[in-house]
């Protein structure tokens, strides 16, 4: 059973400690959409300032709604339409400060104000993508977007298998 434990230290140490949580969550589990539903739940309860934390799965140019903690979402995104589907076009993690400026965003839950989606990869192709929504303007850095990358290599590693090491690249912008 997963106890809930308090987070201390740095916000480096808890996001350590994070993902301890996610192998000991994951190890020896080869179903992905158990593996991609706890790590949606273990992302929920770890994240504060948070609306939507979840999974979409690339399927023929599109993604496709996975595994989530949230309101009901849209269930298909094209590739290079909205955040996610624009992080899957570009390859890399796109942090947006304030989603009303972002050409093309897909609104799925009206008080979102910020968004982070970092891509999952699987021997360096891109599967699908995590994305996470908040109420709160600018609530991504860099150190979320630095360790939400590090989650989501070790968990598409597991569960995809295959080389999913991101490159440091990462977008920050208002821009599609
Ligand atoms: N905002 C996303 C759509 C997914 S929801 O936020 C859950 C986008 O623009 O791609």
């Amino acid at each position: 059973m997963f106890e809930k434990q308090p987070y201390t230290g740095t916000r480096e140490q808890q996001y350590d400690t994070l993902l301890r949580q996610l192998s000991g969550l994951i190890e020896g589990e080869p179903n992905r959409i158990a593996n991609l539903a706890n790590a949606a739940a273990l992302l929920n309860q770890f994240l504060d300032e948070i609306n939507w934390v979840g999974f979409y799965l690339l399927e023929d140019r599109e993604l496709v709604l996975g595994p989530f903690q949230g309101l009901p979402a849209c269930v298909r995104i094209p590739v290079g339409r909205g955040v996610c589907g624009t992080a899957v076009s570009r390859g890399e993690t796109i942090v947006v400060d304030d989603v009303h400026q972002f050409p093309g965003h897909i609104a799925c839950d009206s008080s979102s104000n910020s968004e982070i989606v970092v891509p999952l990869r699987s021997g360096g192709e891109i599967v699908g993508v995590l994305d996470i929504d908040s109420p709160r303007l600018a609530r991504f850095d860099r150190t979320d977007a630095d360790y939400l990358a590090r989650f989501a290599d070790t968990l598409a590693a597991h569960v995809w298998g295959g080389d999913s090491k991101h490159d440091s690249g990462e977008e920050r912008g208002n821009e599609p």
